[in-house]
């Protein structure tokens, strides 16, 4: 079943949430384009890109983190590069055996869930810390 999103997911710093919602996005494409049969190149297609936005999210989220002095960085990098090394260890699996809809489900339900979950936690709190030293530096 396709992720919704919602208020609940909201840091309330835009551009977090911007590519939250993106991500998101990617997962639900990553599932539709499995159980649509759109293919194998096609789902993979999507994986990679899911993987991308990832990727490139991560660092941007930690770029911020970095500007503002967050204290809690480096942990917060740790979780990211954990994360990262499981959704490549996901991606070798869907490479070796083939991108088959139970994989696929199994592959965009932990990363699905993985990241609603950071969000609501990990992420909330960074952003709470971060709009409150933005809103002092104006
Ligand atoms: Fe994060």
């Amino acid at each position: 079943m396709a992720y919704q999103w919602d208020s609940s997911l909201e840091t309330g710093y835009e551009q977090v949430d911007n590519q939250h919602k993106q991500l998101v996005a990617a997962v639900n494409k990553l599932m539709e384009a499995s159980q649509n049969g759109e293919g194998d190149s096609a789902v993979m297609q999507t994986l990679d890109f899911l993987t991308g936005y990832t990727i490139k999210h991560f660092a941007d989220e930690e770029k911020l983190q970095k500007q503002f002095n967050y204290p809690d960085y480096l942990n917060h990098k740790r979780i990211h590069d954990d994360f990262k090394v499981t959704v490549g260890n996901l991606t070798q699996r869907l490479i070796k055996e083939g991108p088959s809809p139970v994989l696929v489900n199994e592959a965009s339900s932990a990363i699905g869930g993985w990241l609603l979950n950071h969000i609501k936690g990990d992420d909330f709190r960074m952003a709470a810390f971060i709009k409150a030293a933005d809103t002092k530096r104006q």
